[in-house]
């Protein structure tokens, strides 16, 4: 049951439109200003606590205020991005490497092809001057290219003038299909096609000019191409597909995360008795466990609070109970004494002393006036047989007085006959709130009715009269505490209300409701252990 009741204790601060319950277990607060908070959450019902414990013990980071704004990231779409872009970086680098080791291998075959045909062009022209070939077919290329050029080559002949005098390129195979726009592009950028590798044609001391070998760009880059084609597409399909992996198992490692979250917003929604369950996540465990300790320290604390306040309540209430007490029965006898004596004079005066008769008749009427101003101050300080006819008889009394002494306002009252054992504590505390409540309707609501009621909650299960709890509501139809439910800045009363709910174990809740008055809602748990309890202490 007890469990039941902690979780209707709510948050520090609500949004107003959900109408939550509002717990004031001790310590319960903001730690700051209301009117500061107030500014921050001006949707809000908030309900500011005396002492700024929880919030100053509070790490700066975690508090609302001064937490740092800081732009969200999805982790796994990040970290997704982040490898894709790593291994797209790797890609390009291979590539990038490829395309260098092909265009130094095609300049070291330019440089075999060039030292080939210069040597061919010396044979040629050793031939020549032995007669054996004719000097006009001097350079004969297409014999030297045939046998020395590769695919892609073009071999030219400058004399000694630096004229061209032949050239002659072979074709590129067949199967060197050309590249693709973008990568004949970042080729291009990469490396410029160059002059070509030169070497100097000479027989027996006299230079005949020379011939320079130079490669076809887009021959070169259909075969780097045709090099890198699959392992580029092989790579790219495994950076896709590693990514898909990444993404999917970071989302897996990451589910936990929401129930840390929704754990997370119980406890800040003041359920301290929630703890978060064992991750098998290393970084989530430690979050779980630091989490729940901070949790049951907070509940420890509020659980002393509360037991610190409830005693502090009783005390208030016995030493109330003995001073009224005190007053009744010297007070309020020697005051019916006064009142008899002065009776007794007016009578005995009547005839021998009138003016003596006057004076007895105003101390009668002072005694009188007295003797009334001490049933008020005895009904708010223990309402006269609390103890003997109890809580309902109590409130009946209470509504009468108001009744009497506001004429303009119907004060309706709606309890059962009777409400079971209640522990006694728990009854005057109720009693106390109803007088709060009551009194703050007429001071402050301008209202026509003010309605209090009191019911019993079933226990489910229960046997016989117990209940579980008791329910009490006070509703007026008058101004309400101002725009958006904010409080007016005021005494102790509501205050003092919340604090006796929390050392109750209970909740409460203020619901402002605009143009249409305030009710407050309080819930009281009864726990079968405190009634038996009080019960044997009555016997
Ligand atoms: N029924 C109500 N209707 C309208 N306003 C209310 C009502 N109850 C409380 N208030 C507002 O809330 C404020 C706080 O009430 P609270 O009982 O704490 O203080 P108080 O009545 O002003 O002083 P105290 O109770 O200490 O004598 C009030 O000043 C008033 O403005
Ligand atoms: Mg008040």
């Amino acid at each position: 049951m007890r469990h039941t009741f902690s979780k209707l204790i709510g948050p520090f601060c609500f949004p107003s439109p959900r109408k939550r319950t509002l717990g004031m277990a001790a310590g319960h607060g903001y730690g700051r200003s209301p009117e500061k908070h107030r500014a921050n959450c001006p949707n809000t019902v908030c309900y500011p606590a005396d002492e700024p414990e929880l919030d100053g013990d509070m790490p700066a980071a975690l508090r609302p205020d001064t937490a740092p704004r800081i732009r969200s990231v999805d982790l796994k779409r990040s970290l997704t991005l982040r490898i894709a872009i790593v291994a797209t970086a790797c890609l390009a680098l291979v590539t990038a490497i490829a395309l260098i080791e092909t265009h130094a291998e095609e300049q070291r075959r330019a440089a075999t092809t060039a030292d080939l045909v210069a040597k061919q062009l010396d044979l040629q022209l050793m031939r020549i001057n032995a007669g054996f070939d004719l000097s006009n077919r001097f350079p004969d290329l297409d014999v030297v290219v045939d046998n020395a050029a590769a695919g892609g080559q073009c071999v030219r002949f400058y004399d000694e003038r630096g004229e061209m005098k032949r050239g002659s390129c072979v074709g590129a195979a067949t199967s060197d299909k050309r590249a693709p726009e973008w990568f004949s592009a970042v080729s291009g950028l990469l490396f410029s096609p160059g002059d070509g590798v030169q070497r100097p044609v000479t027989y027996k001391g006299s230079s005949y000019g020379a011939v320079v070998v130079s490669s076809d760009p887009e021959a070169v880059t259909a075969r780097v191409w045709r090099e890198i084609k699959h392992p580029l597409i092989l790579t790219f399909l495994t950076i896709a597909s590693l990514s898909v992996f990444v993404y999917v198992a970071i989302a897996r490692a990451l589910r936990p995360t929401q129930q840390v979250i929704a754990g997370l917003n119980r406890l800040a929604d003041g359920d301290f008795s929630h703890r978060l369950p064992a991750f098998r996540l290393a970084e989530l465990q430690r979050i779980s466990e630091v989490a729940n300790q901070l949790a049951g320290k907070i509940e420890a604390t509020l659980a002393e609070r509360g037991e610190l306040t409830k005693r502090l309540m009783n005390i208030q209430e016995d030493e109330r109970r003995h001073l009224a007490r005190e007053l009744h029965d010297e007070f309020g006898q020697n005051l019916t004494a006064i009142n008899a004596l002065a009776a007794s004079i007016e009578k005995a005066a009547e005839q021998d002393c009138p003016d003596v008769c006057i004076e007895a008749r105003s101390l009668g009427q002072i005694s009188m006036r007295m003797m009334q101003s001490l049933r008020g101050t005895l009904l708010r300080l223990r309402p006269a047989d609390f103890d003997k006819f109890g809580l309902v008889e109590s409130l009946r009394q209470l509504v009468d007085v108001w009744s009497a002494s506001r004429r303009q306002t119907r004060f309706e009252l709606s309890v059962p006959r009777t409400l079971g054992a209640l522990p006694d504590n728990a009854a005057i505390h109720i009693f106390r709130i109803a007088q709060e409540g009551l009194t703050n309707a007429a001071k402050h609501a301008q209202a026509s009715t003010v309605r209090l009621s009191v019911e019993p909650i079933p226990a489910s299960g229960a046997r016989g009269r117990d209940a579980a709890g008791i329910r009490l509501t006070i509703e007026d139809d008058g101004a309400g505490r101002g725009a958006n439910g904010v409080p007016a800045a005021g005494g102790r009363g509501l205050l003092n209300m919340q604090e006796r709910v929390a050392a109750l174990g209970g909740s409460i809740s203020f619901d402002d409701r605009p143009d249409a008055g305030l009710r407050v809602r309080v819930i009281v748990p009864v726990h079968p252990e405190e009634r038996a309890a009080d019960e044997l202490s009555r016997h």
